[in-house]
């Protein structure tokens, strides 16, 4: 009997449905985790206002074939209290450093620390990410090789809104005026994927046109946009092999991020 394991922090959208239904078609019994976790949030980051309706979640598993959720306390997860633990799964290279690594420092170190105790937990013979969040799911193919986990790790397509905005629990922080101006990233992202189709090979083009276009959006501030190496996450300068465009931008208080990923043979 196959087991997926699909990792949420819950408030559920079809995002995650998309995950659960790549399991529900791949395995015979489909595990989600809904644990927002905090060692993946710096400080001052938004782990209280993280929104939450565990009894929403559960209907939505429910109705797309899951088998059964994990949704522990803090206590659970993290024994010493507080959400604080003595052992962490950390990758040392540059990966984690890159892109949202650069403002959020020890966020994949509490993501690889609490994935690695689901996958101890679960015992999943695959798990299920986004592309979504590109780098998490590259640092999970990374630390799974690393750790000898021998857990197939499935990426699964960004869903978006029926307007281009990908699917996130943070676009509730939006209000009406920043959910338009939101708009901006998958703009970008569409005129990027447009660039390369077209045959541009300079990554540093096609991020400065993503760029600009953000830049001419006044609520929006640019955390990053960047070309990296999709594997690595080392930055590139010409599209070759598997490119990944990444970019986080403030919407007003809220943090976003999109992204697309470019194949071309080496
Ligand atoms: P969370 O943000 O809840 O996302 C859970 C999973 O859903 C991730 O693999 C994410 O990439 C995927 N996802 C979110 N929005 C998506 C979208 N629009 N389209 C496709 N997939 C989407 O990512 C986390 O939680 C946490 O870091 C976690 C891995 C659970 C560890 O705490």
């Amino acid at each position: 009997m196959t087991v997926g394991l699909v990792p949420t922090m819950g408030y559920l959208h079809e995002g995650h449905a998309s995950l659960v239904d790549k399991a529900v078609s791949m395995c015979d019994r489909v595990v989600a985790s809904d644990f927002v976790n905090p060692t993946q949030f710096g400080p001052g980051e938004d782990l209280d206002s993280y929104p939450r309706d565990f009894d929403r979640d559960c209907a939505l598993l429910e109705e797309h074939g899951c088998s059964m959720v994990f949704h522990p306390s803090v206590d659970e997860m993290y024994p010493d209290g507080g959400g604080k633990t003595a052992t962490y799964v950390e990758i040392l290279n540059d990966m984690p450093k890159q892109l949202c690594g650069k403002t959020r420092p020890i966020h994949f170190r509490g993501v690889c620390t609490v994935v690695s105790k689901l996958f101890n937990i679960v015992m999943p013979d695959k798990a299920f990410f986004g592309q979504k969040d590109a780098q998490q799911l590259a640092i999970i193919r990374r630390m799974v090789r690393d750790l000898s986990y021998g857990i197939e790790i499935v990426g699964c397509p960004i869903v978006r809104e029926a307007d281009g905005l990908a699917k996130s629990s943070r676009n509730t922080y939006l209000n009406p005026e920043e959910r338009r101006a939101a708009l901006v990233l998958s703009k970008a992202v569409f005129k990027g994927q447009e660039m390369a189709e077209q045959g541009e090979k300079d990554a540093r083009k096609i991020v400065k046109e993503m760029t600009e276009m953000i830049e001419r959006e006044p609520l929006a501030k640019i955390d990053y946009v960047s070309a990296v190496d999709g594997v690595t996450m080392e930055p590139v300068e010409t599209i070759t092999g598997t490119t990944l465009f990444a970019m986080a931008v403030y919407i007003g208080k809220t943090r976003l991020i999109d992204n697309f990923i470019v194949e071309v043979a080496k």
